[in-house]
């Protein structure tokens, strides 16, 4: 495994496949002190509620401690010190580095400034490789398989950093990817074209129902508002109940959270409603990442 996670693609299959069994076993046992000693440090420059606070979790779940903070405005970014400057500093402190940042690059340019891990937990638009370790696993959990599923990826896919990640992960299994946005934020080009050179299945929507009829899984996401240049919307998705009636029994709902008004809340009640549970194994998958990345014999 390559020192830090800067996109999905520092993974290859068999890679991920090893953290998401050792995420199974951390699911039923929440407590283990491989990373005694060690020291995590949350670095987030854009806001952020279930990464971090799953990511700060799972390191003290894991014995280790935390230092941090979860906003700019909090850091001497505000006196004008450049990223690379306080990552090497934070990077002499702590054993890993968690970066969210609003620039996409920002990880692979804290990487470069320091010789400590470094996992993206989002810059910009560009990706959050971990979130989609996540997803993966939700995925994997749910219907008991990745390969010969049928997903649907509704949304924002223009801007949606959990989408492109997934993207590129999904294209290392035999999948079939239906796509659904307004016409303004469809998938960037160089996603389109890596799909057809995988030969991946796909095929893009306007119409919600005909894409998800046939889903094993509906993974939503939200129009990333304050990333958007100028783009007007004519067309709002919006997934609601009255929409799933002919849907495949085993289909399951994702969203990496938050939602706000692309899901109506009246979905949670169903059967399909598995977000809450996605959201959930964020600690059991960032122990299982944590642990992979920092042995213990290394701090
Ligand atoms: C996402 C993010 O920050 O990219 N959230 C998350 O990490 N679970 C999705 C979003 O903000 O829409």
């Amino acid at each position: 495994m390559k020192q830090d996670l800067l996109t999905i693609e520092d993974l290859d299959r068999k890679e991920i496949e090893e953290i998401l069994h050792k995420a199974k076993e951390f699911c039923e046992r929440r407590e283990r002190n491989d990373l005694r000693g060690g020291v995590l440090a949350s670095c987030f420059f854009e806001p952020s509620t279930r990464t971090r606070l799953s990511f700060e979790t799972a390191m003290l779940r894991l014995g280790g401690s935390v230092i941090g903070f979860s906003e700019a405005g909090s850091t001497s970014s505000q006196k004008g010190e450049i990223l690379e400057d306080t990552m090497r500093v934070v990077g002499s402190f702590a054993d890993v580095i968690v970066l969210r940042h609003f620039e996409a690059g920002a990880a692979k340019k804290a990487a470069k400034a320091t010789k400590t891990p470094v996992v993206n937990a989002g810059d910009g638009a560009n990706e959050h490789p971990s979130q989609t370790l996540v997803d993966l696993f939700t995925v994997w959990i749910s219907q008991g398989k990745i390969d010969g599923l049928r997903l649907a990826i509704m949304g924002d896919l223009k801007y949606g950093r959990t989408v492109h990640s997934l993207v590129k992960a999904l294209s290392l299994y035999q999948v079939k990817i239906d796509f659904v946005s307004p016409k303004e934020l469809t998938l960037p080009e160089d996603l389109k074209e890596m799909l057809k050179g995988k030969d991946v299945a796909c095929s893009y929507h306007e119409d919600i129902e005909a894409a998800i009829k046939d889903a094993d899984v509906v993974y939503t996401t939200r129009v990333q508002k304050e990333r958007l240049q100028g783009e007007v919307l004519h067309h709002r998705y919006v997934l609601k109940k009255e929409m799933l009636a002919g849907c495949r029994h085993n289909m399951k709902i994702l969203h990496p959270l938050p939602r706000v008004d692309e899901l109506d809340r009246e979905i949670d009640h169903t059967p399909f409603a598995y977000y809450f549970e996605q959201a959930q194994y964020g600690v059991p998958v960032r122990m299982a990442l944590l642990a992979s990345l920092l042995k213990k014999e290394k701090i």
